[in-house]
């Protein structure tokens, strides 16, 4: 079946209310539209936990912090709502600007201890516009389960972190990374690499990929990890590093010496498109790569 299409908040509040059997639970999965089979994943994931399902779509204009990237990102709703349909989704909730933002935004969720490492180095004020955007897409769908990419692995440890300190009562599910057979992530930013870009582009997966082995293998100096690492990734001329880090899982702070579980994640620059992607260690079940 359609799904059903809202903009206005109030209107979707209303809607929900109506729809909603007593004890159903509502899952949420927040997008930002030119949905491809990962996001498919984090619709499926929610249906098959969930009598209600929300996708939202909006490109939200306050975690972009280069407005070329903002203006480049590509916007296909019909195609989105297609996907929405198949993957059994109940209400897609697609605000403008002006229905989100109807007035200048002066209230902003911030994690500072959180944001420093990573790409919230190098991307200022993007995950106070992520955590931002999201707390207000809770408080408006107010979904029991809401469901994140490990793909995005500083936003899911900022959003979880979130809802632990200000008592969110929401259920924030990671979905593990879809990626195409050749390891590249999938991501809507995929299809902005020239064919040349995109033959390159599975080599930080293969990076990661080998930080893993090392480390399985006994490898306990992150150094050294990482030595090998930006050697695969230097082979390519074309390929601009902008990190590759080994951290602590929850709190991102770097380590230098392997002694529990560590993420490493990594991103790079192919002309204009970047790239980001990490791995857990130890391989966590659901994870793969
Ligand atoms: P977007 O990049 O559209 O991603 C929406 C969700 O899909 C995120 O939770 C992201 O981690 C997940 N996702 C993207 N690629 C994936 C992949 N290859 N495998 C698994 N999951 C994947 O992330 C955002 O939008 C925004 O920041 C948002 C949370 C919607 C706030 O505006």
């Amino acid at each position: 079946m359609a799904p059903e299409i809202i903009a206005d908040p109030a209107r979707l509040r209303r809607r929900l209310a109506e729809m909603r059997k007593p004890g159903e639970t509502i899952g949420l999965a927040p997008t930002m539209g030119a949905l491809h089979a990962g996001h498919a994943k984090l619709l499926e994931t929610a249906r098959r936990e969930n009598p209600l399902v929300v996708a939202s779509i909006f490109v939200n204009p306050l975690q972009f912090d280069r407005k070329d990237d903002l203006d480049a990102y590509p916007r296909r709703m019909r195609e989105d709502l297609q996907m929405c349909a198949e993957q059994g989704v109940s209400v897609v909730f697609a605000p403008g600007s002006a229905d989100l933002y109807p007035e200048e935004q002066l209230t902003f969720i911030e994690s500072p201890a959180l944001s420093r490492y990573l790409c919230g180095e190098f991307r200022p004020g993007h995950f106070r516009g992520v955590a931002t955007v999201v707390l207000k897409l809770f408080n408006i769908v107010q979904p029991d389960f809401a469901y994140f990419g490990e793909k995005d692995a500083q936003q899911l440890a900022i959003i979880r972190r979130m809802v632990k300190d200000l008592n969110v009562p929401v259920s924030v599910v990671p979905v593990a990374t879809v990626r195409e057979p050749d390891g590249l992530a999938l991501s809507s930013r995929n299809k902005r690499l020239t064919p040349a870009e995109r033959a390159i582009a599975p080599v930080l997966s293969r990076a990661l990929r080998e930080s893993l082995r090392q480390i399985d293998e006994g490898e306990r100096s992150v150094a050294r990890v990482r030595e090998e690492a930006t050697r695969l990734l230097a082979r390519h001329p074309e390929v601009r590093v902008e990190y590759f880090s080994v951290t602590d899982p929850e709190t991102l702070s770097p380590v230098q010496q392997i002694e529990g579980p560590v993420l490493i994640a990594g991103a790079i620059w192919l002309g204009s498109v970047r790239l980001i992607d990490n791995v857990a260690w130890p391989k966590k079940g659901a994870r793969e790569i």
